[in-house]
């Protein structure tokens, strides 16, 4: 049985497919980031228009790549929500139209969830209870997970995503879009000790997250000791200090749910789990709680249809009321608003 995933919810263009021992044929992203970086950030108009170029183009690639034709795919899943409506609505109508021309299962998927599941490409066998950080552009949630679909919300961001707030930072700065990877190269060379920013803490003792307030701290800290663009020991110092402020808040949040469900491993997904600190921290935490941690390759941390396709074989195997034919199928833009 062979699977193809569409992914349209942002800035990327992409599809990939599966056969059903979760072995990946292709898998194609089309990145928009050159075409939103002159405007410091994604313009919604731009990344719609973008995927209705894009989109017969990468299918066609992913399943040219893939070495069969269109006609052998037996199930389409694609992206439903939460990201961009106009960009969601491309891979969403164009997933319909392709299982209603060749009369194919379609299966919708969540975004959030998908990024979970780049995890499962690499590692079916994960143990659980688990619990799951997803951390990108658009999410910073938590998930504590009973089995592959089973997912309860158990922290989110109150304000800024983790990435939303490094891209904010960078941009503030001058240094380019998006801002979590430059962060990320140039923090290398950095002190992160230069700059003490204090954790944010929830008085209600949740397990939410907040990245307003450490955005705030980054701003005047600039302001006081003069911060510019450049090479200069003290804007990596910055840049590190500012970005080791960010994965302490994550890992604070971590521990805490830690003690509170007891899982036997630790998932890490989304685009900023490309971060190289993050990535270290978060297995030497893992290590230090005598957990298993899973961190999906770098190229399936930011967003792609491996994922798409690897969630939604999960759910058609599964079967369901999510597995059918339906046409009257909606995008939904916060994951809140999905019925
Ligand atoms: O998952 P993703 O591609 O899109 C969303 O679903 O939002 O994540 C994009 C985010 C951006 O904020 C970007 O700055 C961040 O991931 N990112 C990174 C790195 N690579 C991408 N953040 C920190 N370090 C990186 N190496
Ligand atoms: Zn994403």
């Amino acid at each position: 049985m062979l699977l193809l995933g569409i992914e349209t919810s942002c800035d990327e263009t992409a599809a990939a497919v599966l056969d059903d021992q979760f072995s990946l044929l292709s898998s194609v992203v089309l990145s928009q980031e050159k075409i939103h970086a002159p405007y410091g950030g994604i313009v919604p108009e731009l990344a719609s228009r973008e995927h209705i170029r894009s989109i017969v183009h990468v299918v066609a690639e992913a399943v040219r790549r893939a070495g069969i034709d269109i006609q052998k795919i037996d199930v389409y899943a694609v992206t439903q929500g939460p990201g961009l409506i106009g960009s969601l609505l491309v891979g969403l109508s164009f997933a319909k139209g392709l299982a209603y021309i060749f009369g194919k299962p379609l299966v919708p998927v969540d975004h959030v969830e998908a990024h979970i599941h780049s995890t499962f490409l690499e590692n079916p066998d994960v143990l659980f209870p688990a619990l799951a950080l997803v951390v990108s552009g658009g999410h910073t949630s938590l998930f504590a997970m009973g089995h592959k679909l089973d997912y309860r919300l158990v922290g989110k961001t109150r304000d800024d995503a983790a990435g939303e707030a490094l891209d904010k930072i960078a941009k503030h700065l001058d240094l380019g879009y998006p801002g979590g990877p430059l962060i990320d190269k140039l923090a290398e060379k950095g002190d992160q000790a230069r700059f003490p920013f204090g954790l944010p803490h929830m008085t209600d003792g949740s397990l939410d997250f907040s990245f307003s307030g450490l955005k705030t701290a980054a701003l005047k800290t600039i302001r006081r000791a003069g911060i510019k663009k450049g090479r200069s020991g003290v804007f990596c110092d910055f840049l590190a200090s500012f970005q080791m402020a960010v994965i302490r808040a994550l890992m604070e949040n971590l521990e805490r749910a830690v003690r509170k469900y007891r899982p036997r491993s630790l998932i890490l997904s989304g685009g900023v789990a490309r971060n190289r600190s993050l990535r270290k921290e978060f297995q030497a935490f893992a290590g230090k709680k005598d957990l298993k941690a899973y961190v999906p390759n770098p190229s399936f941390c930011t967003d792609n249809a491996a994922m798409v396709a690897a969630l939604g074989l999960e759910q058609f195997r599964s079967g369901g009321s999510k597995a059918g034919f339906p046409l009257d199928l909606n995008a939904y833009p916060r994951r809140e608003a999905r019925s």
